[in-house]
């Protein structure tokens, strides 16, 4: 069977589990805003689908996704989640014989889509006390060469729910800025973080930044987000776009009407995700071997870290597969440190932290001294 079939089955087999607790892609669960909905349900009614919508998005959306995230001056394309504006900035900027340079861990598919445009892809280890689960200037600087074409920057960083400070950003922009490189600043998470800077604000020539509605607003399914940057950059990426017909129109419908209510809607969403960051907080310091070295989480999720009780995490998110409830084995997020973790989302109903809080200490005794090799995506 082809690797694409199996991963296919998998993801479907998942989405199609009758109440499935999703605690593995930091997708949110929380119902709606009903403006959003009647947003959605107005557009279906009307039929005004049948139109492309303008390539680089509405304008009104345009103008509130850059006002959200106070880079005025700035240019947006509006694109099918953030995964597409991070795909073609990868596969046009790249080129055979670049480097890429990002963190282990960090986010895999841009890392595949560099590869694909030839570039070397140099990964810098920051997981673990050693580190202190941050990339330094230092190890960044050391990292960079004349190759260096991006730096990919994922703040907060998916796993581990670290966020720089403004004088790390402003050491990485410098950073990139000497070299000539790119800065792609991966911001998909930034409105569940307490305190985020814009690395555009220090160098706003080459930084890419990234937009998501999958996290803050629950949109994954309706694939919505957005790339930002400088004029000359944004004109320049618009010249070959993936998708030039303009973004799927009831995503962009719900996005516009996410961004009007976010003030009132938003600040309970932050407040119950980290009540649940607590609660699962809570019961992995009752598991002798686990631990939660990154609390709070500047993400809607969080890492917790299962070297020290000899499990597989491969192993852990079977045995939470089994009781009908997905959570990430850190394989996805790095080779190198594979078998130190586990990712658990918390944007999501109450009732589905608690009931994993629950099954945690017998799930770990039931993962140990299974086999790791199961095959999980
Ligand atoms: C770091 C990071 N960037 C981008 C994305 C994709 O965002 P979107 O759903 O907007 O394509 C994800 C999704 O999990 C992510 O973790």
């Amino acid at each position: 069977m082809l690797e694409l079939d199996q991963r296919n089955r998998y993801f479907d087999q998942l989405y199609n589990t009758p109440d499935l607790i999703y605690l593995g892609q930091n997708t949110n669960h929380f119902p709606l805003h009903p403006s959003v909905k009647q947003a959605m349900q107005d557009c279906i009614e009307s039929e005004e689908f049948h139109a492309y919508a303008p390539p680089a998005g509405f304008e009104e959306l345009r103008e509130l996704i850059l006002a959200d995230i106070d880079l005025r001056e700035a240019s947006v394309l509006v694109t099918d989640g953030a995964i597409e504006g991070l795909y073609h900035a990868c596969r046009t900027l790249c080129r055979p014989g670049d480097q890429f340079v990002t963190t282990d861990p960090g986010w895999k598919w841009p890392i595949a889509f560099a590869k694909a445009s030839g570039a070397e892809i140099v990964e810098i280890p920051i997981y673990g006390p050693k580190y202190n689960y941050r990339l330094q200037p230092e190890q960044l600087a050391d990292a960079m060469s004349e190759r260096t074409r991006i730096v990919y920057l994922v703040d907060p960083n998916n796993p581990m729910g670290i966020c720089y400070t403004a004088d790390e950003i402003k050491a990485f922009a410098q950073i990139a800025k000497d070299a000539g490189a790119y800065l792609i600043h991966d911001c998909t998470y930034w409105h569940f973080a307490d305190d985020h800077t814009m690395a555009a604000r220090f160098y706003p020539e080459r930084t890419l930044t990234t937009y998501s509605f999958s996290k803050w607003l629950g949109l994954a399914g309706l694939r919505i987000g957005a790339i930002i940057g400088d004029g000359p950059i944004i004109e320049s990426l618009a010249q070959a776009p993936p998708n030039n017909l303009g973004s799927n129109v009831l995503s962009q419908r719900a996005a516009l009407a996410g961004l009007k209510i976010k003030d009132e809607w938003f600040p309970e969403v932050q407040r119950r995700q980290r009540a649940n960051q607590a609660r699962i907080n809570e019961a992995v310091l009752k598991i002798p071997g686990l631990a939660m070295p990154v609390y709070p989480s500047n993400g809607n999720f969080v890492l917790v870290d299962v070297a020290q009780a000899s499990i597989a995490p491969e192993a852990l998110c079977d045995v939470f597969r089994q009781e009908g409830i997905m959570i990430r084995q850190a394989g996805y997020h790095s080779q190198r440190f594979r078998d130190r973790f586990v990712k658990i989302s918390t944007t999501v109903p109450e009732a589905w932290v608690e009931r994993l809080c629950t099954l945690f200490p017998q799930a770990v005794e039931n993962a140990r001294g299974l086999n790791r090799d199961i095959d999980l995506y």
